[in-house]
């Protein structure tokens, strides 16, 4: 089946529907899904949006830029992170223009709360900037904006699968798709796709993400010839549920939570003696960490405790209400009185498609334009967030950029026709699939996903060194050869689950290699990449971000970008 529009947006997160909401009217849109709308994983975000707007006390937008200049360990670009502080206000605004329902002070302004690493005064003190509703604020800036699209008139195609991208001559003119509930493939003819695919936290054994989160968006990209960038930086939250990884937002610390270990002592005092338990995440994560190596785990294991029982049920109920309930059902622990066994989860990506300000995918170090393709949210690294992401920037991000690719395509719509596709464009797909039904391989899906997800966890997360990430990258490729020989067993047509397993894998194969790569070839400690062989920060030869290209024949290709550097030069990181 053949479509026809201007664009072609691929993900229903906040970054999809910010930039399809962008695009005015005159323009023809359509945002495809693998997942119903509103299940997209910036649902999944709890604790707030990051904005300077002084409604608590005082704050600016240039604290707002130095702490996240100085949470992204210098890397992150400081071009971008000046738009990202700067637009937070506006972008605020706009969302309580149109219905989003946050938090109020006594005064009726939107309430905020403090949140890790945002200070005000350049590093001062913790300030109050995340603005939120309660800790389900992702969920509701979701559902308004999903409103908003339909009010809008934009197409939906839910439930469906992207497989690639047709670029012909250079240019992106649109993509296949497969409809899941029927197993037909779909061409999209358009002028400009945007990818809004979101993150790939799955490719790690305990992650905070949703089982959608397998980075389809990206490695469909980098075969079709986009670069991805700074793909070693993956953050671990400090406080998933112990061993099941489920969020528990950074509000609650924000809310006054504190972070104990085996003794009861509040250990972020002595790591982070000016901001305590509100340190960035990358810091608190490896705090945790130590304190389970220094055998300061809760009974000798490996967590520790969140402790919000000084908070009082009325705060609890009110403001962390879905949290204390993951804690109740998931935890089984009661959080008025007892405290919450916590350990770091994989969360979310630094990384990823190389794009620029505008969400214009780049090919290269200088900049250059991959005409026809656009990327935001987590999917893209713009990069605003560079080797740690601060929380409550996420939302930021991908509401900002979103809307930034939103008017950026609007423009390149009007001049360019729209070109011709090649001749049956859906070939390689159809093959594709056919080959992986007809398989009579021996290889389980369940196991190479599975064996994938602990080398991960174990030689590519927090900590990581030269030996690990050798044989971490020796295991995926053995993976890879694997992957080769799998076997399917439901061969059928409709919602089959084992067909999109088998597609989402061989993505996340291709994202846990070129994250590896790039962790083994960054030899220096920075932000989320800790390497106990390179503890230092090394600005003289790593101050540069790390871009691959894919090669069929010669397996990802390193180059470097370097870092834009305004207002804030690089110095130690203290908190
Ligand atoms: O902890 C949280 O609520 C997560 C927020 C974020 O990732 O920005």
């Amino acid at each position: 089946m053949k479509h026809q529009f201007d664009v072609v947006i691929v993900g229903s997160g906040l970054a999809g529907l910010r930039a399809a909401i962008e695009l005015e009217e005159d323009a023809s849109v359509a945002v495809l899904s693998k997942v119903f709308a509103t299940r997209s994983h910036s649902g999944a975000a709890q604790g707030g949006i990051g904005a300077a707007l002084g409604n608590e006390e005082e704050d600016n937008w240039e604290w707002h830029m130095f702490d996240t200049v100085k949470g992204s360990d210098y890397l992150g670009d400081q071009d971008a992170i000046e738009i990202l502080a700067q637009d937070a206000p506006r972008t605020i605004y706009e969302l309580e223009h149109i219905g989003v329902p946050f938090n109020r002070t006594p005064e009726g302004k939107i309430a905020q709360r403090a949140f890790g690493g945002h200070t005000r005064n350049f590093g001062e003190a913790p300030v109050k900037r995340a603005c939120y509703a309660a800790d389900r604020t992702g969920r509701v800036i979701l559902d308004t904006l999903w409103e908003k699209s339909l009010q809008r008139g934009i197409q939906f195609f839910d439930e469906f699968q992207l497989m690639s991208l047709i670029i012909h001559e250079g240019q992106c003119c649109g993509l296949i798709a497969y409809e899941i509930a029927t197993g037909k493939l779909h061409t999209f003819q358009s002028k400009a796709v945007l990818l809004a695919t979101g993150g790939y936290g799955k490719v790690y054994k305990t992650t905070s993400n949703a089982f959608a989160s397998t980075g389809d968006g990206l490695a469909i990209a980098f075969r079709a010839g986009a670069p991805l960038e700074d793909m070693e930086f993956v953050q671990f939250h400090p406080t998933g549920i112990y061993k099941l990884g489920i969020l528990i937002s950074e509000a609650a610390r924000g809310e006054g939570g504190i972070l104990r270990n085996n003794e009861g002592e509040r250990f972020m005092e002595r790591y982070a003696p000016v901001i305590k338990d509100l340190a960035p995440r990358d810091m608190v994560s490896r705090c945790i960490l130590e304190e389970i190596r220094a055998g300061k785990g809760i009974d000798g294991k490996d967590y520790v405790h969140l402790d919000l029982t000084h908070l009082g049920k009325e705060l609890l109920d009110t403001k962390l209400a879905e949290i204390t309930g993951f804690a109740r059902t998931y935890a089984g622990v009661e959080p008025v009185n007892e405290p919450i066994p916590v350990q770091p989860t994989c969360h979310y990506m630094m990384g990823g498609i190389a794009a620029d300000v505008d969400g214009r995918v780049i090919t290269d170090s200088e900049g250059t334009a991959f005409p026809g393709l656009y990327a935001a949210g987590e999917c893209a690294c713009v990069s605003v967030h560079g080797a740690n992401r601060l929380g409550c920037n996420s939302l930021l991000d991908i509401l900002v950029f979103g809307r930034r690719a939103g008017k950026e395509m609007h423009r390149f719509i009007s001049t360019v026709e729209t070109v011709e596709l090649p001749p049956d464009p859906e070939k390689v797909v159809a093959q594709q699939i056919i080959a992986l039904m007809q398989s009579e391989g021996k290889e389980s899906i369940g196991e190479i996903r599975a064996e994938m997800q602990k080398v991960m966890m174990d030689d590519v997360s927090v900590f990581r060194h030269k030996e690990g990430l050798e044989e971490a990258v020796e295991k995926i490729r053995e993976l890879k050869q694997r992957y080769r020989n799998i076997r399917l067993q439901d061969k059928g047509n409709c919602f089959n689950r084992d067909l999109l397993d088998a597609i989402e894998l061989g993505h996340m194969l291709d994202l846990a290699e070129v994250i590896t790569l790039g962790a083994l070839s960054r030899e220096e400690s920075r932000g989320a990449h800790s390497r106990e062989d390179f503890p230092k920060r090394d600005d003289e030869k790593w101050l540069v971000h790390t871009m691959f290209k894919h090669s069929a024949d010669e397996g990802p290709q390193l180059f470097f970008k370097p870092v834009t550097i305004t207002r804030f030069q690089p110095k130690e990181r203290k908190y």
